[in-house]
């Protein structure tokens, strides 16, 4: 019975180690970056969605510009039904819930950085 005591030991050792490993995973999803990584893939043709820079397709408002018309949050909703804007030049996408929150995020982030930003020019 003695001999057994190690093995459990180790066995132990090996959950805590699965469990700490998993705890890691989880905390290393940033919604922010999964959005950057989705509007990066989808909408970059024709948006603008970094910091700087103007959209692709002039028409196409740029990500950052968003919420000078409407609050952000707002989208998620559209993203997960299916966004259709006036116009036809956009396709129309559909994400599932956990993704539109990340865009959202990153839409969140990029207002953040244009606020930073026009605190900044105005010195
Ligand atoms: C093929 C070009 C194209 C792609 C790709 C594209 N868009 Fe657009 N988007 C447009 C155009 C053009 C407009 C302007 C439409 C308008 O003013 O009605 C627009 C407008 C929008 C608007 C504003 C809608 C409104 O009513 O104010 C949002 C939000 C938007 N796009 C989100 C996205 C997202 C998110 C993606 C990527 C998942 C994306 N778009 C990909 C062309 C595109």
């Amino acid at each position: 019975m003695k001999g057994r005591t190690p093995f459990y030991q180790s066995l132990m050792g090996l959950v805590a180690l699965l469990c700490s490993a998993s705890a890691v995973v989880a905390q290393e999803y940033d919604p922010v970056e999964d959005g950057h990584a989705l509007v990066t893939m989808y909408c970059t043709d024709c948006h603008a969605t970094e910091t700087a820079g103007n959209s692709p397709f002039a028409t196409a408002p740029r990500f950052r510009d968003l919420h000078l018309r409407y609050d952000v949050e707002l989208l998620s909703e559209a993203l997960v039904e299916g966004i259709v804007t006036a116009h036809p030049e956009m396709p129309q996408f559909e994400f599932d819930p956990l993704q539109a929150a990340a865009i959202v995020a990153y839409l969140k982030s990029l207002e953040l950085s244009s606020v930073r930003f026009d605190v900044e020019s105005t010195n």
